[in-house]
């Protein structure tokens, strides 16, 4: 009864994995469903399988200035480092195959609260706290006319408008973006993410807020071998990248 009690089990999550795929946002600039797009000068973590065509991602080439008809640099050129995440958060909403389990029902060209991890939001933070922003929660906060955004307020730091990682993940998006009370069960917007999808659980993305889930037990179950995988890809990656040194060593002594 157990074994296939844990059997069912897997097939739900199988099936909420795979039976996700093949699908993207409904933006009338989105493809129907993933597919290869090879030679993408930005986003080529998602070339494989992309939602966005390559022609949406010319506009991320650094520096970055507009993005569709939004302007990003409202507040001046925006630095390099702050630049990547801000690319990262963009490739994924446009060109992941993955956002669209976290569709917006009630505006599906838009995402709500896609679990991020809180190591990413810090990092995030930390590498825009020096730069300047007019808008808290830039789908609301900008004045719009005919020629784009335009800034209501002054220009001031990401840190003195975001007070942490957190704040920053859970607002400069409006409630695209939540922060995942796992450290594991998470997204990076890397290729780590692509392992942990099958992890995340449609109500992944409120555990931030409780832990009112029904099942803590099977949860904490989930969790232990998220960590096993995830640990067990990081071995991995280390021992590649020694097998490498140890290569070009050999090279260099031939
Ligand atoms: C794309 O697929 C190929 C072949 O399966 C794989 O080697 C490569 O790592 C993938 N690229 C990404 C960015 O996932
Ligand atoms: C981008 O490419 C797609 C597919 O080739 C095309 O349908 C779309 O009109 C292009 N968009 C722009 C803005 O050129
Ligand atoms: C902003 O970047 C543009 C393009 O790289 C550059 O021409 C301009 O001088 C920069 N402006 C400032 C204030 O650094
Ligand atoms: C981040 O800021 C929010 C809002 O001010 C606060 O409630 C929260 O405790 C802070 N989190 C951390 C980890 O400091």
């Amino acid at each position: 009864m157990r074994l296939l009690l844990a059997a069912l089990g897997l097939l739900a999550i199988f099936c909420s994995v795979s039976c996700h795929k093949g699908a993207c946002l409904e933006r009338m600039d989105h493809k129907k469903s993933p597919s290869e797009e090879p030679d993408m000068p930005e986003c080529q973590l998602y070339s494989n399988a992309s939602c966005c065509y390559r022609n949406f991602t010319e506009q991320l080439q650094s520096p970055v200035s507009k993005v569709d008809n939004m302007f990003w640099d409202k507040c001046g050129n925006i630095s390099h480092r702050c630049e990547k995440f801000m690319k990262r958060i963009e490739c994924f909403y446009q060109c992941s195959p993955y956002a669209s389990r976290w569709k917006n029902p009630n505006y599906p060209v838009g995402l709500l609260h896609a679990p991020l991890c809180l190591s990413f939001c810090d990092d995030w933070f930390e590498a825009c706290k020096d730069d300047l922003t007019c808008a808290k929660n830039w789908l609301a906060d900008f004045e719009w006319n005919y020629d784009g955004n335009h800034c209501k307020n002054s220009c001031i730091p990401y840190s003195k408008m975001y007070a942490n990682g957190t704040d920053l993940c859970q607002s400069m998006w409006g409630h695209s973006f939540t922060v995942a009370s796992s450290e594991c069960r998470c997204l990076r917007l890397d290729e780590r993410d692509k392992a942990v999808m099958k992890y995340l659980k449609p109500d992944d993305s409120s555990s931030s807020s409780s832990s009112s889930s029904s099942s803590s037990s099977s949860q904490s179950s989930e969790e232990k071998s998220c960590k096993r995988v995830m640990a067990a890809l990081q071995k991995e990656k280390e021992e590649e990248a020694k097998e490498q040194e140890k290569e070009s060593e050999l090279l260099e002594n031939e």
